[in-house]
């Protein structure tokens, strides 16, 4: 399972540790920066990590900011992408089993990195249940075909 991971300034330090996680895991990854601490708008990230799981090149993502918030809301702005601020262990689970979320979103200031690494292995050890939530998670697909204009 290829993962595309990103993050902000805020969220490079969080995002090198989650990264030597994948690496001892053996699980493949791909960058989509930052690599410096120089600060850029997080938008930037989330838009190249959400593309690069909707078109399929990667399976899922993982995204980190300040908080997770704004990579979650950016994300899900593209096409057929579900992303999860992940925090605690319970919802963290239910994103994948209920919601299908390939994308999840973590923010380096609300979490240590102990927890972090705890979530994204919980996280890739998840699946979709399907039955019930299938059908939820396909009217939130249905709302994306909507025209509110
Ligand atoms: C900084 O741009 C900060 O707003 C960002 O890291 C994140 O917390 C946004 O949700």
């Amino acid at each position: 399972m290829k993962i595309a991971i990103g993050s902000d300034h805020l969220g490079l330090e969080l995002k090198n540790i989650i990264e030597d996680f994948l690496k001892e895991k053996e699980i493949e990854f791909k960058d989509f920066g930052t690599i410096s601490r120089e600060p850029l708008d997080y938008p930037d990230i989330a838009r190249k990590v959400a593309r690069a799981v909707a078109k399929g090149d990667c399976k899922r993502g993982i995204l980190i900011c300040g908080t997770g918030i704004g990579m979650a809301i950016a994300a899900n702005k593209v096409k057929g992408i579900r992303a999860a601020v992940c925090h605690d262990i319970y919802s963290t689970e239910r994103s994948r089993k209920s919601n299908n979320a390939q994308i999840m979103t973590m923010g380096a200031r609300i979490i240590g990195s102990e927890l972090a690494k705890k979530l994204v292995e919980v996280w890739l050890n998840s699946e979709f249940q399907g039955g019930h939530s299938e059908r939820k998670v396909q009217k939130i697909m249905e709302i994306e075909k909507e025209n509110f204009s």
